[in-house]
């Protein structure tokens, strides 16, 4: 009795002792992988363009989503609002075309498809109103052209498809598509669907074990096959294979500071571009060649001014440009890579 109570407090101040010196080792550890420190004579890579847009003004509510169609130069826009046109479409080269407002409520995440025929433009649609829920397929001018899901209802079933705030969608040039539900709703999933709208493969429920999602918030895929999500919310990017749906890797170490918010390849596929809205930065990690997908390294990064919000990104696959949709500063700004 006597000597465990001698020995107690010891134990006590032994313990937070190592606490403390977990905590201190742990935050430097942290540093390391999550701050980008440009070392001496290390070059930016990318340049704001402060020419784009001509106009800012046509920045009329909360802009979430961008969308680049390097084949025809546009950028499509989704912005929120009350009274506000919710899509708006501007030139590359920054010049205001049109807009469109019919049938979309609170778009979410936006891309463009481009076949050898075609063009479209996907919106998801996170709003609870009538056409909310959905993923929606639109003409390069915004007439409806095709709905997913059931609008004005949130659901999980796959037959018929629903969705509970589906945060982004991928659409090869296949019709085969990817789409991550959701920003917050029911669903934390990521489904590969059928040119008839079918699932093909699904990985995802609530949680933080492999393949399990905490707000599954946008999609990508690479030229080697492989399908990149952020796991937002687990703070971590999760990577499967697209043909089979099996797991191939997750990269956790590089957002300890804050979850990536959008996964999109520069156009020479060498890096992945990263959205940390918390922290108002782009991090640049490097793409892993085939295969295996290592270790995350954050090769360079944008910082953007306080409370810019980035929350999805979109890159002209053509001229390189980033475009960046910042709900906080409530515009799209555009960086260009210097040669
Ligand atoms: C969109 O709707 C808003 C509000 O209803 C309106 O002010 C605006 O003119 C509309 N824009 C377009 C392009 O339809
Ligand atoms: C997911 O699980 C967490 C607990 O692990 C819970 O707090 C949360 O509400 C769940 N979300 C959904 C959409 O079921």
């Amino acid at each position: 009795m006597r000597g465990k109570r001698a020995l107690g407090p010891w134990l006590v101040m032994a313990g937070a002792l190592l606490v403390l010196l977990g905590l201190i080792g742990g935050s430097q550890v942290l540093k390391a992988f999550d701050y980008f420190y440009p070392s001496k004579g290390q070059q930016q890579m990318y340049k704001l363009d402060i020419s784009w847009p001509k106009i800012p003004e046509y920045f009329t509510g909360q802009t979430f989503c961008v969308a680049v169609d390097s084949l025809h130069g546009l950028v499509y826009v989704g912005q929120r609002g009350d009274d506000v046109p919710k899509v708006l479409v501007f030139s590359v080269e920054g010049y205001f075309l049109y807009s469109w407002n019919d049938t979309v409520e609170m778009p979410h995440g936006i891309f463009v498809l481009n076949t050898a025929t075609d063009s479209s433009v996907w919106i998801t649609d996170v709003g609870a109103g009538k056409y909310g829920h959905t993923v929606k397929q639109y003409s390069p001018s915004g007439k409806l052209l095709q709905i997913l899901g059931t609008p004005g209802n949130a659901g999980s079933s796959l037959n018929p498809i629903q969705f509970d705030q589906p945060a982004e969608i991928f659409v090869e040039e296949s019709g085969d598509m990817y789409v991550v539900d959701g920003d917050g709703g029911m669903n934390n999933r990521l489904l590969k669907l059928s040119t008839d709208y079918k699932e093909i493969w699904l990985s995802g429920e609530n949680g933080t074990g492999i393949g399990q999602f905490k707000i599954p918030h946008s999609v990508t895929v690479d030229c080697y096959g492989r399908v990149w999500v952020a796991d937002r919310d687990n703070k971590r990017i999760q990577v499967f294979d697209k043909v089979t749906g099996e797991w191939l890797g997750a990269w956790s170490s590089c957002f300890s500071e804050d979850g990536p918010y959008s996964v999109r390849f520069t156009s020479d596929y060498k890096y992945l571009i990263v959205a940390q809205m918390n922290i108002n930065r782009l991090a640049i990690l490097a793409a892993p060649p085939v295969g295996i997908i290592g270790d995350c390294a954050i090769v360079n990064a944008i910082q953007l001014a306080d409370e810019t919000k980035p929350h999805l990104v979109d890159i002209d696959m053509k001229s390189g440009a980033i475009y960046i949709a910042e709900i906080g500063a409530q515009q799209v700004q555009k960086y260009v890579p210097i040669s």
